[in-house]
């Protein structure tokens, strides 16, 4: 094994089932000391039992591993410092912070309550907040830290009913890529996963194909943006059933209307194929480098 976790700290959030557990095996697996968080409730967040994070942390150090329970809810502040807390007690640092713990209140937009969106946007959302905002701060003055962020390609993409968890796991991505803009000088990382694999939580919506899903498909991808080797930050992965891919952002080239230029209504409408023409266009960085990529077009043709 060349990608080894010796020394390394991690805490994987919701690791008491499901792709959680399994990042936490392998994590253990490679050297790292592992905090198995988990709230033990059920798939629509409600209960708590600590039986779920327990019987992880009996199987990592029955495996010659080395684990520590933790039973905290992301969804509240104390819940993550308590989190990061049981990590320093137990391992004295933070290295890695996978924020993995979900829940589902799949709904209609039409029928969709203030409840389910709290719920959901309170676990993941917040949640990964609660606990990377700790997290961040050892690893900013440590100089190291990698995170991975569980999102879904029901934000990203979009999923009928899913109204809150896609906007939930969407802001996950914007979290991320501003912990990698901040964390880059502090040897940060950060990046997020975009899984697909059978588990309780996905059960009934595979269909034919759950077979061919199973979580540890997704592990190496997961287990490769902890780790010390990957330099890579900023993106996006999507992982399952053995197939691995990038979702990215991309700019198009689009189209300049000119220096000063305030174009009516119709002239925009002529130039919408221009505009949405995606033969041509950038990832950019940051915010910052659209507006240098403004400045250039406008120093450009403006003279
Ligand atoms: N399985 C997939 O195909 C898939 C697809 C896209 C995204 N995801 C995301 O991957 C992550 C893992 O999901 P999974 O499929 O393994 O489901 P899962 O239900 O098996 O695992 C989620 C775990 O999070 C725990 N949890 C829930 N609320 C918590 C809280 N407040 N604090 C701490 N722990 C809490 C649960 O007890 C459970 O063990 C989730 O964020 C999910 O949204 C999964």
């Amino acid at each position: 094994m060349s990608i080894t976790f010796d020394g390394r700290v991690a805490i994987v959030t919701g690791a008491g089932g499901g792709l959680g557990r399994a990042y936490a095996l392998e994590l253990a697996r490679r050297g790292a000391r592992v905090v198995v968080n988990d709230l033990g409730s059920a798939v629509d967040g409600s209960g708590a039992s600590r039986q779920a994070a327990d019987m992880v942390v009996e199987e990592i150090l029955e495996a010659g591993g080395e684990a520590v329970a933790n039973y905290d809810s992301v969804a509240t502040p104390e819940g993550g410092e308590a989190i990061c807390q049981t990590a320093l007690d137990a391992f004295g640092t933070i290295d890695v912070v996978v924020n993995n713990a979900g829940i589902l209140r799949d709904r209609s937009f039409a029928n969709l309550t203030l409840d389910e969106l709290d719920a959901v946007l309170d676990v993941h959302l917040r949640g990964a907040f609660h606990v990377s905002m700790p997290a961040y701060r050892v690893m900013k003055e440590k100089g190291y830290g990698r995170f991975v962020h569980a999102a879904s390609n029901a934000g990203i993409l979009g999923n009928f009913g899913q109204a809150n968890y896609g906007a939930a796991k969407m802001g996950l991505v914007g979290l991320s890529n501003v912990l990698a803009i901040e964390g880059a000088k502090y040897g940060i990382r950060s990046n997020v996963i975009a899984p697909v694999a059978r588990t309780r939580m996905t059960d009934e919506l595979l269909g034919p194909f759950a077979e061919y899903l199973d979580p540890a498909q997704v592990v190496p991808m997961v287990v490769y943006l902890c780790s010390e080797a990957c330099e890579v930050t900023h993106e996006v992965f999507s992982a399952g059933g053995g197939a691995y891919a990038r979702f990215f952002i991309g700019r198009t080239e689009g189209w300049f209307a000119g220096p000063k230029a305030v174009p009516t209504v119709e002239e925009l409408a002529e130039h919408l194929d221009e505009i949405r023409d995606t033969s041509r266009f950038d990832i950019l960085g940051s915010a910052t480098e659209e507006l240098q990529k403004l400045g250039a077009l406008l120093a450009g043709e403006g003279g």
